[in-house]
Formats: structure tokens, sequence, C-alpha cells
């Protein structure tokens, strides 16, 4: 019974990491990239999503509960779980404590980001490309948020091979070995997205 609940609350976990937490890390660099083509051009799109109807009740279900949920019971898998699952090869034992590093440093760089952010605004700060310009002015905030993105996108495209493993879409060494290759894609894709949109802000 503890074992089924168990299975149940990882499958919820994996599923969460996809949709909505993944989708909306992809959307959120994708709406950032704006910022390339000037201040003006980052403000509206920023704007556009601001100004989406049911914005609040959005933010809590689409963002906020999902992403506590994976961070915290995250938390749990990375600190209990065994480090080494003798089927794979060398390389995916690596990424699979990789995938724990990188959880813990984005779950602390996410943490510092909304705070700075989202929470500011809900005091009365605006949140537009002056204030990101503004916190980007310190050099260590540019190298804290270039690990942080980083981190994030890592985390995202190797958790994504995992899912694929787990929800049983890839079975097959071969099917497992395209994985790698689409998901370093997707790392090397939106890593570009994201640090292109850093450096504008800069
Ligand atoms: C930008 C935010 C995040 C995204 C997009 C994300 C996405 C994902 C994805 C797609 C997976 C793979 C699920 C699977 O294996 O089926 C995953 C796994 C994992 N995530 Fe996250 N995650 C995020 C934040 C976090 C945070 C803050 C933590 C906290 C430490 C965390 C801890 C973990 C752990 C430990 C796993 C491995 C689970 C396992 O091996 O069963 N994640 N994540």
């Amino acid at each position: 019974m503890a074992e089924n609940r168990e299975f149940v609350w990882r499958k919820l976990h994996s599923l969460l990491g996809v949709i909505p937490v993944g989708l909306f890390l992809a959307q959120h660099l994708v709406i950032n990239h704006f910022a390339t083509s000037g201040a003006e051009s980052f403000n509206k799109a920023a704007g556009f999503m601001e100004q989406l109807p049911f914005r609040i009740f959005l933010e809590v279900f689409v963002i906020y509960l999902p992403l506590l949920f994976h961070a915290i019971y995250g938390l749990y898998i990375a600190f209990t779980a065994k480090n080494n699952v003798s089927q794979y090869t060398y390389f995916r034992n690596w990424m699979f404590m990789l995938q724990r590093y990188s959880g813990v440093i984005t779950l602390v760089f996410v943490a510092w980001h909304v705070w700075e952010t989202r929470i500011a605004a809900a005091f009365g700060a605006e949140v537009n490309f002056n204030m990101m310009a503004e916190i980007l002015s310190s050099p260590f905030m540019v190298v804290f948020y270039a690990v942080g993105i980083i981190s994030a996108v890592f985390h995202f495209a190797n958790g994504l091979w995992s899912f694929f493993v787990s929800w049983g879409i890839t079975v097959t060494p071969r099917s497992q070995l395209i994985s790698t290759y689409v998901t370093i894609g997707v790392f090397l894709v939106l890593s570009v997205v994201g640090i292109r949109a850093l450096v504008a802000f800069i």
C-alpha cells in the first residue's frame, strides 16, 4: 500500500516536472528573449503575459503549486534516493547525479528570482526591462543568473530523458540513444535562448 502511494507520488512528481513546470520554463525563456529586440519589445511581451485573464489563478495552479510540489518532493528524492543504478551506463549515472545537484541549484536560484521580481512586484515594484537591467548591473548577479539559467535548463532537458523512460516512451536502447541526442538539442537551444536574453539586459 505504502509502495503504491510512493509510486503515485513519483509519477506525479515526474509529470509535473514536464507539464506544466517544464513547459512554463520554456515559455518564460522565450518571452525573455524578446529583450534581444530592445526594452520596448520585452515590456510588450511581458505586459501581454501580465494581462492574461485569471492571472493569479494561472500563476498559483499552473506555476507555483506544481513547482512547489516538484521541488519539495524533489528534495526528498535527492536526499534519500540511491545514487547508482547499475543497469545504466557510466554516462547515465553521471547524469543521474547531476539531475539532483541541478535540482538543488535551480531551487536556490528560482527562490531568489521569484523573491526579487514577483514578490517585489506584490509590494509595488514594477517588473520591466529596467528592473532586470538594474539587477544585472552587478557582475555577481550576471554570474548567478547565468548559473541559474543553465542549471534549470540542464535539469529540464536531462529530466525529459528520464521522463521518457519512466513513462515507457523510450524503452529500447536505440530509442534511449536517440532521446539522448534530442534532449542534448533541447539543452543547447534553450541555453542559447536563455543566455541571449540575459546578455540583452546587460
Ligand atoms: C525549473 C524548474 C524545474 C523543472 C522544469 C524540472 C523538471 C524536471 C523533470 C522534467 C524531471 C524528470 C522527471 C522524470 O524523471 O520522470 C525532473 C526530475 C527531478 N527533479 Fe526537477 N524540475 C525543476 C525544479 C526542481 C527543483 C527545484 C528540485 C529540487 C531539488 C527538483 C528535483 C528533481 C529531482 C530530484 C528529480 C529526479 C527524480 C527521479 O529521479 O525520479 N526539480 N525535474
